[in-house]
């Protein structure tokens, strides 16, 4: 009996382990496979981390679906193995990094779907720009949503140094192509050189307008890739807030809707076509991303348009009628730099009550631009824990400059970011940054340990004035203060990377995305 239940469970055992299309493996394993295999999508894993769960069924699909094509999917379970997921500098979950051998490694960067995965692995596969026939290229147009072809003659070095360039450093989100056939490019309408793009919406394929230089074909591949009037979700989010141009979001709760005000829509979009990227966005399912844009919750529908450089905020009238009139009128104010961005802010405080400076959005610039001031400030959300616990300390840390007479270049303040628009991009809270006097435009963001001593040194290193506080808070501290203090530091030192995610609504859009912010923490 005992035999065959031993048998028996070694059958299952083995029966899901081939069922798997993922290799797991371990310290043992690992150089191997990744010098063995030519492509290795790696998975860094905790069997805790709820992302990591949400992946995996994903990411079995995608392992099956690659096999044929010889990229290989690989796990490594770090709460097993975690000297192999600290050499690879794993510091959340999951964290997905693409081996070609064991020196070549790049994070990967595409979304958290089947479809997403297998599509950025097999562009990994493929050289950075495919040689194209006849042949060949009718397959090739449709091979992914956007795939884009240069047209060159085969002795024209500089335009295929040029084309090879702008692909080498966009493999990881088109498809590219090239042919010398002069044929070929006759019968697609175009002449030497040229670029076309293919893609699977709208109006099917476009022609690179400018001239045939690397930054033009750069921006002519996120302009025209990106669909007249799209669709804002997990999958698309970040692309959107990477092209640099502002988003218009289109919110409705139902799918019909969408569709009406998308169709009434399209010509505005037609019409602002690389300076304005639009997008319908489900209100049911991420209605509360309509907070981050400075619009009423749950009016619907509902428009506004977001600069995603400066991410500054447009909402449009939500008492006003969403039309193609209407809306026509209020993007060509936007774009004619006509309307003032809305700026959430609670009310200038009328006095300072501690040593902290408490910053809004209405007194950002006074404050924390002060040129002659070196200024350190903590973005943070009232109902961030770590905050709470860093709050103690970041008192003492201010009333330091305080009473040893640095207030004139020293300013230690807070802002809370949840109820004040910020020109900075916050990823999790709390984040703390310094400006310093003479040089606003480039902060430091700080990345020690949430200490008094660290943060001192920090405003000694990375301010203009070099001035440093005595910590005597510290030094006159009785041996059961000192011990509570070595044990409290012990608790900082393990969650020194540890910070709250910056915005649950923009979270939900953001989910399936590779972007920082989705992972647990360690
Ligand atoms: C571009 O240059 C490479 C390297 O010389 C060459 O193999 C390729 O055929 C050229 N592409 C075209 C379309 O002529």
């Amino acid at each position: 009996m005992r035999t065959f239940t031993t048998v028996a469970l070694g059958l299952v055992g083995a029966a899901v382990a081939s069922a798997s299309d993922v290799s797991s493996l371990t310290k043992d394993t690992f150089s191997d496979f990744i010098n063995e295999n030519d492509l290795v999508l790696a998975e860094f894993f905790a069997p805790w981390c709820g992302h990591c769960k949400a992946l995996a069924p994903e990411y079995e699909d995608a392992a099956t679906t690659l096999k044929e094509k010889n990229i290989k999917l690989a796990k490594i379970d770090c709460t097993e193995e975690a000297d192999l997921c600290q050499t690879y500098g794993v510091e959340g979950y999951p964290t997905l990094k693409v081996f070609r051998g064991s020196d070549n490694i790049s994070p990967y960067t595409g979304a958290r779907k089947a479809p997403a995965i297998v599509s950025y692995m097999t562009k990994q596969s493929l050289p950075a720009v495919s040689l194209l026939t006849k042949d060949t290229l009718e397959d090739f147009k449709t091979a992914d949503k956007v795939v884009l072809v240069g047209y060159f003659a085969a002795d024209d070095k500089a335009s295929n140094t040029t084309f090879t360039t702008v692909a080498e450093k966009l493999r990881d989100n088109y498809l590219f192509g090239a042919s010398s056939d002069a044929d070929l490019a006759k019968a697609e309408g175009v002449s030497f050189p040229s670029v076309v793009l293919y893609k699977s919406f709208d109006e099917g394929k476009s022609v690179l307008p400018e001239p045939f230089e690397a930054e033009a074909i750069e921006k002519f591949a996120t302009t025209a890739s990106i669909p007249l009037v799209g669709e804002v979700g997990p999958e698309t989010y970040a692309g959107y807030m990477s092209t640099g141009i502002p988003l218009a979001y289109i919110f409705s709760e139902t799918e019909e809707e969408r569709a009406s005000l998308s169709a009434a829509l399209k010509p505005v979009a037609e019409k602002h076509r690389g300076a304005v990227s639009f997008a319908t966005i489900d209100a049911k399912a991420f209605g509360a991303h309509a907070g981050n844009l400075n619009l009423k919750p749950e009016q619907w529908p509902a428009f506004a348009i977001q600069d995603t450089v400066n991410n500054k905020k447009y909402p449009f009238d939500q008492d006003s009628e969403i039309t193609t009139e209407s809306i026509s009128k209020f993007v060509q104010d936007f774009v004619d730099g006509k309307i003032e961005p809305s700026i959430k802010s609670e009310p200038i405080p009328e006095t300072q009550e501690g040593p902290v400076q408490v910053v809004v959005a209405k007194t950002y610039d006074q404050i924390v631009l002060d040129d002659s001031k070196d200024v350190l400030i903590e973005f943070y959300a009232p109902w961030c824990g770590h905050c709470k616990a860093l709050a103690p300390k970041y008192d003492i840390l201010a009333g330091l400059y305080v009473k040893q007479g640095l207030s004139d270049k020293v300013t230690v303040a807070k802002v809370d970011a949840t109820a004040n628009d910020v020109p900075d991009e916050i990823q999790g809270f709390p984040t703390i940054k310094l400006y310093k006097a003479g040089d606003k435009s480039n902060p430091v963001t700080y990345s020690g340990s949430r200490s008094i001593e660290d943060l001192i040194k920090f405003i000694k290193e990375n301010g203009a004035h070099g001035v440093e506080a005595v910590n005597d808070e510290e030094a006159g501290s009785k041996p059961a203060e000192s011990a509570a203090k070595q044990a409290e530091a012990a608790t900082e030192s393990a969650t020194e990377k540890a910070e709250e995610t910056a915005s649950e609504a923009t979270e939900a859009v953001k989910t399936a995305t590779a972007g920082e912010g989705t992972h647990d923490e360690l």
